[in-house]
């Protein structure tokens, strides 16, 4: 019954004019183009997210070299551990050369941290953003927060160019990238120094650069792994932190960068917090500092109420889809950082000044009104 009622329909259907077949399929057809086409267009980026299993691969996996670490144990035991040896010279300085934008908090628990076994912290500051626009000298209006090492901390000022909307945001990094390295000549830095190139939201741990600074034997250049935070240190990601390195210096060979140079990584060797400010209207800025300041698609993302509840949430602020190289991975990813309610191994300044730094720990969400 049913195949000679659909026989009888296809059948009238092919008696319709040539006319009326092709007008609603062509309606339709454009119905689709003006439907799909903006919102390709507005959503380019969640799609393009959403398909990276398929048009992307994933980069090249680094060697990662193990780390240990527990209190008590002697220099050289750490040292043959790693399968290196003690150092028979006087520990190694270190030079700490960081890019900072508006990471204040981070930055005085980066130099607390690191502190005792660095020769010289060189922070450089720009009064542009890398996209160009004026941005305040935070550190340099705050630098009696870090009198307690005036000595040994040294601002290095960069003169920011303002942008045309069509020059790349990279001119600024490469430019700052040289000015770094002159920093580190100026700073009397040589052969064979400790230098570690990182943003200041990326601080290896004490207990890291410790053994670098004591012991023979690793590779002159070393990427360190990082746990990645979101926030604070409450929302813990992953451990995937790539971009920061150690290297041996070398005149004429050592350049600032800020990007794979190596296969070589060392596990496990300090955090990575990113978005970790104490006001919103630092998340604001960064928002639209950012290198991917085209992210913030809509005004409303701005906005302090919205802003607040997604660090609540450990949601992303750009509503962005995770990067991740198989679908997989991608569900695994998406969706709110889980809570983490532990506060073992974090920078040893943070915990000595819990108070101060509360919105850094676990329970603390609720940012902090300017005064
Ligand atoms: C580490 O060694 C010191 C001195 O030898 C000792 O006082 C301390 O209790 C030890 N700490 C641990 C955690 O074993
Ligand atoms: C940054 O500083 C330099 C040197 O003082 C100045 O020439 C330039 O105009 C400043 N840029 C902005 C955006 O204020
Ligand atoms: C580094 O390069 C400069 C200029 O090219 C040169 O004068 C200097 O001797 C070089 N230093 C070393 C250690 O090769």
């Amino acid at each position: 019954m049913r195949t000679a009622a659909a026989g009888g329909g296809r059948r009238r259907y092919k008696s319709l004019t040539t006319l009326r077949r092709v007008r609603p399929r062509c309606l339709l057809l454009l119905f689709l183009i003006a439907i799909c086409v903006p919102v390709i267009f507005f959503n380019y980026t969640t799609i393009s997210y959403l398909l990276r299993p398929i048009w992307d691969s994933p980069p090249k996996p680094f060697q990662i070299i193990p780390h240990y670490y527990a209190e008590n144990v002697s220099m050289e035991h750490l040292c043959q551990l790693h399968g290196w040896s003690l150092r028979k010279k006087p520990p190694r300085r270190v030079f700490d050369a960081v890019i900072f934008s508006n990471e204040i908090d981070l930055l005085e628990i980066r130099v607390q941290e690191l502190m005792p076994y660095v020769t010289k912290f060189l922070v450089l500051e720009s009064n542009t953003t890398f996209t160009g626009k004026r941005k305040a000298l935070i550190l340099k209006n705050n630098i009696q927060r870090f009198s307690f090492i005036r000595d040994k901390l040294t601002h290095l000022f960069f003169a920011g160019q303002t942008l045309q909307r069509w020059e790349d945001p990279f001119v600024n990094e490469d430019l700052q990238r040289t000015a770094m390295d002159q920093g580190l000549l100026a700073a009397g830095i040589a052969d064979g120094d400790l230098v570690i190139m990182a943003d200041a939201d990326e601080i290896p741990s004490a207990h890291t650069i410790r053994l670098l600074q004591s012991c023979d034997g690793f590779p002159p250049i070393m990427h360190l792994q990082l746990r990645n935070y979101l926030y604070s240190y409450e929302f813990y990601v992953d451990f995937n932190s790539w971009r920061s390195t150690v290297h041996i210096f070398k005149q004429n060979v050592t350049l600032y960068r800020h990007d794979r140079v190596t296969d070589n990584m060392l596990a496990d060797a300090g955090w990575h917090c990113s978005f970790c400010f104490r006001y919103i209207s630092d998340f604001m800025f960064k928002m639209q500092a950012y290198s991917h300041a085209d992210r913030v698609r809509h005004s409303s993302y701005l906005n302090p109420v919205r802003i607040q509840e997604i660090i609540c949430q450990g949601r992303d602020l750009f509503n962005m889809l995770p990067e991740a190289f198989s679908f997989k991975d991608l569900i695994a990813k998406m969706g709110s950082v889980p809570r983490s309610f532990s506060g073992v191994h974090l920078p040893m300044y943070l915990l000595k000044n819990p108070q101060k730094f509360s919105f850094l720990l676990p329970g603390n969400c609720i940012r902090e009104t300017p005064v």
